[in-house]
């Protein structure tokens, strides 16, 4: 493959067009994330996990990327996140950045990597942001997280939490749990978010919460909320690339709205692929190299008459 690197992506076409008409003229950082609260313009946040995504996902015109641990489920194939570690996520984390120009990198801390004392966690998270180029990071939870996320900060790494139904403690939980659906729940949100807002975290994300708790939260909060499976009341909406796109497998949760069906694409394209090769009608002659004359008839690449000229 001949092109490739972020400065070579194509200044034309209709798609590069209507993204730049979404742009702000600037590179996101934290605190455009954090002031967009309260201006009406949502954010507009998705997953990516590689080079070619990302910069689709930038191109596009998305504020900000989250290189998140479910890629342990939608790209490595794990029934969880709980998966993935932290070099995995470094090294996703940095084929993303190598491919953005103007979103905030958003990397997800792995299970694991915050739960073992607050100078792990430093250090963790150091190396997501000096190995891998997060500009900031996500990690899961409120109540013993919320001075974690106070001694990030301190430590000059944005924070963004995330509340309500947390991949990362199925166990615990035991499975993927909706959050906030009694009073006493959605107090206790409402409670972890104000808690990790006053520790300093620059946005929230909302997953699998009933919209009208998600809603009342996001009134509540001075930073912005960025909901999933969280209703139409948050400052900004965060989908998993894989669902967006139809490359995933089985039913999409009742949030993930799918706006293509990728996987159709690529089936037929294998498909014609493999039936191409089947009836030899890949490779084409315009498909292979030539050379300028044709070989003499009885040319026997030399086997007959071992010189060193061949
Ligand atoms: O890892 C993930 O995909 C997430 C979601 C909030 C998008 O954390």
């Amino acid at each position: 493959m001949k092109e490739s690197g972020p400065r070579a992506k194509p200044k034309t076409g209709p798609g590069y067009l209507q993204a730049m008409a979404h742009r702000a003229p600037s590179k996101v950082t934290v605190p455009v994330i954090r002031g967009r609260k309260g201006t009406g313009r949502r954010i507009l946040a998705l997953t990516a996990y590689d080079y070619p995504s990302a910069r689709l996902v930038d191109e596009a015109g998305f504020d900000l990327i989250l290189v998140g641990d479910s890629i342990a489920n939608v790209v490595l194939g794990h029934a969880s996140t709980l998966k993935i570690s932290l070099d995995q996520m470094i090294s996703a984390t940095r084929a993303v950045r190598r491919a953005v120009d103007r979103p905030l990198v958003v990397s997800d801390m792995p299970y694991g990597s915050y739960h073992l004392g607050t100078q792990d966690t430093l250090q963790n998270a150091l190396r997501l942001v000096r190995e891998g180029g997060a500009q900031a990071v996500k990690l899961e939870g409120g109540g013993p997280r919320v001075e974690l996320v106070e001694a990030l900060v301190e430590a000059d790494i944005p924070v963004m939490a995330h509340l309500g139904l947390l991949p990362q403690a199925i166990h615990p939980r035991g499975g993927y749990k909706l959050a906030g659906r009694s009073r006493k729940e959605a107090r206790k949100l409402l409670q972890d978010a104000l808690d990790l807002e006053a520790a300093g975290a620059f946005a929230l994300v909302l997953e699998g919460v009933p919209s009208s708790v998600a809603a009342r939260i996001s009134q509540h909060l001075q930073i912005p909320t960025i909901g999933i499976g969280a209703g139409a009341g948050c400052d900004g909406q965060i989908l998993v690339f894989h669902d967006v796109i139809g490359l995933s497998f089985g039913r999409n949760p009742r949030f993930a709205r799918r706006y293509a069906n990728v996987t159709d694409v690529i089936r037929e394209a294998l498909d014609n692929l493999a039936d191409d090769i089947r009836s030899g009608a890949f490779p084409s002659p315009k498909e292979s190299y030539h050379l300028k004359e044709a070989l003499p008839e009885d040319w026997d690449l030399g086997l007959g008459q071992a010189t060193d000229e061949g």
